[in-house]
């Protein structure tokens, strides 16, 4: 019997590559995406059924969750990219950050938990990000979602691993999937932040262009969801090995000090 695994954000970039390696690989695979009847053909992944899920709409978390029969595997990979100095960002795009990046997947996380863990299997990936561990000025908001959704895994998977089921948490570095296309900003008219934040931002955008392909990221959740003890961390893109290496031999404000100079800040 093949495993059924749902992964959200589907439509594109790392939800997408991940949806059609896992359907390639066996998997009965549920994607979601706000509207699929918008995703064009060519976007579709032959063999992945799609289904329809805001998860900052907590009907719609709850009306996905009662269609869903059987889940073995759930990637939480849907999210926002959000940017600006912490004074300017709205409080209503705080929220929203929080709804899709935290709270949406952890509800539908605690939704599925427990019938993987009578079936005596399961596995939950949350798509985190380098951000998480290594934070950067002006993506306040975003590193804390991000840090939010591994530490809710990190801790959950003590509580669930003694019955097959285990949460880990896969960080990408940068990827080209045109998120940052995608990325809100915000920037108060005047504020005491535009240069810094410009040239933060131009260097940021230029580096995820030449970020990996989401398909090594797909790659990697594959091999976390399919170790037998999976990790409670993967990470990749940015040089994850050189980066998580020097962040234990280094003294935390170097480091803090070291990514800021790279993205344009010298303090
Ligand atoms: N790209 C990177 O450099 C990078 C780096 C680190 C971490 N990440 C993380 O990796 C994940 C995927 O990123 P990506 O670059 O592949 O992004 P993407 O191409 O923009 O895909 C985001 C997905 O999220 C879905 N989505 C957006 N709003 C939603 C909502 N309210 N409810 C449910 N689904 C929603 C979108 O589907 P619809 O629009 O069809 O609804 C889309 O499929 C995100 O969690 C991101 O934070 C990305």
């Amino acid at each position: 019997m093949s495993r059924i695994a749902v992964v959200t954000g589907a439509s594109s970039g790392i939800g997408k590559a991940t949806a059609a390696l896992l359907a390639e690989h066996g998997y009965q695979v549920i994607g979601t995406s706000r509207n699929p009847d918008t995703i064009p053909a060519d976007a579709r992944v032959a063999g992945v059924e799609y289904r329809a899920l805001d998860l900052t709409d907590k009907a719609s978390i709850d009306s996905f969750r009662t269609g869903l029969d059987r889940v073995d595997v759930l990637v939480n990979n849907a999210g926002e990219s959000q940017a600006g100095p912490l004074t300017d960002l709205p409080d209503t795009a705080i929220d929203r950050l929080f709804q899709l990046n935290v709270l949406g997947p952890i509800a539908l996380t605690r939704a599925l938990l427990p019938g993987m863990r009578e079936r005596g299997y399961g596995r939950v990936v949350m798509v985190g990000s380098m951000l998480a561990s290594f934070p950067m000025p002006y993506r306040s908001s975003y590193a804390a979602t991000k840090a939010a959704l591994r530490n809710f895994a990190t801790a959950a998977r003590f509580e669930e691993s003694p019955f097959g089921v285990w949460l880990t948490t896969v960080e990408p570095g940068q990827t080209n999937t045109g998120l940052w296309e995608r990325r809100t900003r915000y920037l108060t008219e005047n504020s005491v932040h535009t240069t810094d934040f410009t040239t933060f931002m131009e260097i940021l955008d230029a580096k995820q262009t030449k970020g990996i392909a989401p398909e090594k990221v797909a790659a990697l959740i594959r091999t976390a969801i399919e170790a037998d003890r999976p990790r409670s961390l993967y990470a990749i893109g940015n040089n994850a090995p050189l980066m998580f290496t020097a962040r234990r031999l280094l003294p935390r404000t170097i480091m803090e000090r070291l990514i800021a100079r790279t993205h344009g800040i010298s303090r």
